[in-house]
């Protein structure tokens, strides 16, 4: 298995890798356009890598390098995927620890993630990276008539 950062050619199969779980309740899917994710790694210098697996993209994860200019050393993860079939080989960690690597050399000091509060295997695996709870809220919704 290869890791490296996400280019241009890349971002039609991430998408398409991330698109069919898009909206599912059990995967907490993101909901992001390919001209999002171009936009993400260009103009606002986002941090993308992947895993390929005999040439077939198998995970992906995107980073914010910053995460606002109130807190320019904080790196904020925007999403990070393994397909179902490759889920526990570790491969998640890998691409972490590889993104953990890069942003240290930048100067970052934090690394904050966001996650749905049922979304368990995703808090065992934050946990697992030593990410603690620091805050939970609540998204709000309310029809505009
Ligand atoms: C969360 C996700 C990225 C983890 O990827 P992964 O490659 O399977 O994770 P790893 O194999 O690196 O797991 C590392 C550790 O995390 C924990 N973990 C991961 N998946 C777990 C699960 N399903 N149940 C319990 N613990 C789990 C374990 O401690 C695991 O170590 P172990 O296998 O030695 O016990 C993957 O499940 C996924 O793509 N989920 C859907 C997308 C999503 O919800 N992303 C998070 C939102 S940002």
């Amino acid at each position: 298995m290869d890791i490296r950062l996400i280019k241009n050619q890349d971002i039609t199969p991430i998408y398409k890798l991330g698109k069919k779980d898009f909206g599912k309740n059990d995967e907490y899917s993101w909901d992001w356009s390919k001209k999002e994710i171009k936009k993400f790694l260009g103009k606002f210098g986002g941090l993308g890598l992947i895993c390929l697996d005999k040439k077939k993209i198998i995970a992906f994860v995107l980073i914010g390098k910053t995460y606002s200019s109130q807190k320019p050393k904080t790196s904020w993860l925007r999403y990070i995927f393994v397909a179902k079939e490759h889920r526990r080989e570790k491969i998640a960690s890998k691409l972490l620890d590889l993104a953990i690597k890069k942003l240290k050399k930048m100067g970052k000091i934090d690394l904050e993630a966001d996650i749905y509060t049922e979304n368990n295997t995703s808090l065992k695996f934050f946990k697992f990276h030593k990410f603690k709870v620091r805050e939970s809220y609540f998204i709000l919704l309310r029809k505009i008539k």
